[in-house]
């Protein structure tokens, strides 16, 4: 939510700073802003509301000087509309500073009194501006950034990542953080500041994660970071595992359309290395041994979204194979309702980007009450990762398109990988049961592969149902969650009105909604099924097409008592009960993605969201 960047170095900054933009943009895109200092000291700034591609116009009409400092922001709106105005930077001490700003200042409306009081006015209706005017009045106390920066988020409330820099400071950009990310860039003779690895890795993949509450210094050559007393401190070094090329589209039509193709990898590269001699080997778990593992009594998975819905797929296979109580929690509501938590508690905060502020605030409750916590991340050295006791990491490689996909996946099988270690460790399975349900988690990648082979009719159906006003899904079981994810899906890309329900539930009350040509996904268990489910869905689908309903079924190849109830069915390969949602969940990907196509929306970037959101 608000991607920002800075450098300090010899290259061309302008570039750097609108290249590291683009990569960021997932992060928000209501508009975009960038200052550059020149080589003769004078700050220059450009802002546009609207994509990012709005700035860059501006700039092509009105170029800045390259520079060799400098700051740049995508935002996503929280207070004050998506106008030129209210864009990052925001400026100080007479125009001579700019600050760009991720998160909420909660206290900005006093700081603005007191500022207003000193005869400031301003220009914005955001909380980001009096952080701005309020560091151009320190420095003009003391004349040093670092000092002033310091001074001034002392006395912020909320979340905030700050980047600021002053022109008659140049070669230097500071930055701040408290709750919202910030990682360090390590070049050679220029460094980088940015909300996400992915806005330099193509300069370099050593990096710095900054912790809670500290402040960092960056020239071409140095890197200080200090709390916000300005003691030293650490920064924690890591190696970004991927490339520069990996966030790229390389060819494909979306971010999407690639990151739904690499579901095969993101199933396999979370397995990789985990698996050996039928047992399942989890390398960082940290304090959450065996011996803490074998005490536990119930499991809490906090997560919002699509890494919620996988948590809830998650849910199914764990009780089943540990006979622990597993509850699935939205963050956002965990921590306000006084939960019991216990030693025997173990919490599991599931993340794509590791940086949800909802899951974030859910994880530090956890640990305020004593609680241990498991964090399921995708990106490396992430502050959910890092605030955690131990993590097991999805390695889906970086996921760009705002609506969630491989990450599904990747949560899964990690999830799953924490289900079989836990069964291992208290013998809730057989040995040779975890074996067996290993290799067939193993088997997952090609069938997903082959599912990915067998969606050629969606494209069509979802061009027939470009004016739909409204599609549900239905699942049981297992397939219920993948409902859930299947509605969120097209309502994020298509911004159709989509529900998914429990497909027992359906006669508690959705059935109402049917009406003659109303679409229903629904995803059909296998035949196979030993508690039989298949027939349950498949009366469910006889109880809605009864009613005109135009039954679109995800059935496994070989389905045949599906096929005289159903308009469509489009199959997928045999698996287990459990794993089936690996399968299903694709082609309801692809339908939402097509039909999002098929109305002419933005695929990566659907209205209104982003992809990180570190506000509360
Ligand atoms: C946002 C994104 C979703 C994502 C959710 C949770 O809403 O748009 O795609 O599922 O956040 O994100 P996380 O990074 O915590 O998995």
């Amino acid at each position: 939510m608000c991607g920002i960047v800075g450098y300090v170095g010899p290259n061309n900054t302008l570039e750097i700073l609108i290249a590291g933009l683009k990569r960021l943009e997932y992060r928000g895109y209501d508009s975009a802003g960038i200052a550059i200092i020149d080589d003769a000291n004078t700050l220059h700034s450009e802002k546009r509301a609207g994509k990012l591609v709005n700035l860059v116009t501006a700039l092509e009409q009105h170029p800045l000087p390259a520079g060799s400092t400098g700051i740049a922001h995508t935002r996503w709106a929280t207070h004050g509309g998506p106008t030129d105005t209210n864009a990052h930077p925001h400026y100080g001490d007479y125009g001579k500073l700019a600050l760009i700003h991720n998160g909420i200042i909660e206290n900005f409306a006093e700081l603005k009194e007191e500022l207003l009081a000193r005869g400031h006015t301003f220009s914005s209706e955001t909380d980001t501006e009096v952080a701005a005017v309020l560091l151009g009045d320190e420095f003009a106390a003391c004349h040093d950034l670092p000092t002033a920066l310091r001074n001034v988020v002392k006395r912020l409330e909320g979340a905030f990542t700050i980047l600021a820099v002053h022109q008659d400071q140049p070669g230097v950009v500071v930055g701040a953080r408290r709750n919202s990310p910030l990682v360090i860039g390590v070049g050679e003779g220029e460094n980088f500041l940015a909300s996400d690895v992915a806005a330099f890795v193509a300069h370099t993949r050593h990096a710095l994660a900054i912790g809670q509450d500290q402040v960092v210094v960056i020239t071409d050559t140095s890197i200080e970071v200090t709390d916000f007393d300005g003691n030293t401190v650490e920064p924690v070094e890591f190696d970004v595992p991927w490339d520069a090329k990996a966030a790229e589209k390389g060819g494909w039509s979306s971010f999407m359309a690639k990151e739904i193709s690499e579901q095969p990898d993101a199933i396999a590269n979370t397995l990789r290395g985990r698996i050996k001699d039928g047992r399942v080997m989890l390398g960082e778990l940290g304090t959450i041994d065996d011996e803490y593992l074998a005490g536990i009594n119930r499991i809490i998975v906090v997560a919002c979204g699509t890494a919620s819905y996988a948590s809830q797929v998650a849910k199914y296979a764990i009780e089943r194979w540990t006979r622990i109580p597993v509850e699935v929690e939205l963050s956002h509501e965990f921590r306000y309702r006084d939960p019991v938590l216990t030693p025997e508690t173990l919490v599991v905060a599931v993340s794509q980007s590791g940086e949800t502020m909802d899951t974030l605030m859910a994880i530090h409750y956890a640990l305020e009450n004593g609680t241990k916590v498991l964090a399921v991340c995708n990106t490396q050295g992430a502050t959910i990762a890092r605030e955690s006791h131990g993590v097991i990491y999805t390695h889906a490689g970086p996921e760009v398109a705002v609506a969630s996909t491989k990450a599904f996946v990747a949560q899964v099988a990690a999830l799953y990988l924490l289900g079989l270690h836990l069964a291992a460790v208290r013998g809730s399975l057989p040995d040779d049961e975890i074996a067996k349900t290993l290799t067939e988690l193993q088997a997952m990648p090609e069938k997903v592969t082959e599912v990915l082979a067998s969606t050629e009719s969606i494209p069509q159906l979802a061009h027939w149902m470009a004016d739909t006003r409204s599609v549900l899904f239905l699942g049981r079981h297992v397939g219920y969650p993948v409902a859930l994810e299947g509605a969120l899906k097209l309502k994020e890309l298509a911004y159709i009105h989509a529900e998914g329900f429990a497909a027992g539930e359906l006669k508690h009350g959705p059935i109402a909604l049917i009406e003659p040509g109303q679409p229903v996904f629904v995803i059909v268990p296998s035949p196979r099924n030993p508690q039989n489910l298949h027939a349950k869905v498949v009366s469910n689908i006889q109880e809605i097409r009864a009613r005109g309903a135009r039954v679109l079924a995800i059935a496994e190849i070989g389905d045949t008592a599906v096929l005289p109830f159903a308009d469509e069915v489009i199959p997928i390969p045999l698996a287990p009960t459990l794993l089936q949602p690996l399968l299903a969940v694709v082609p309801l990907q692809v339908f939402a993605m097509e039909l999002s196509q098929a109305k002419g929306l933005d695929v990566d970037q659907p209205r209104n969201l982003a992809k990180s959101v570190t506000v509360e």
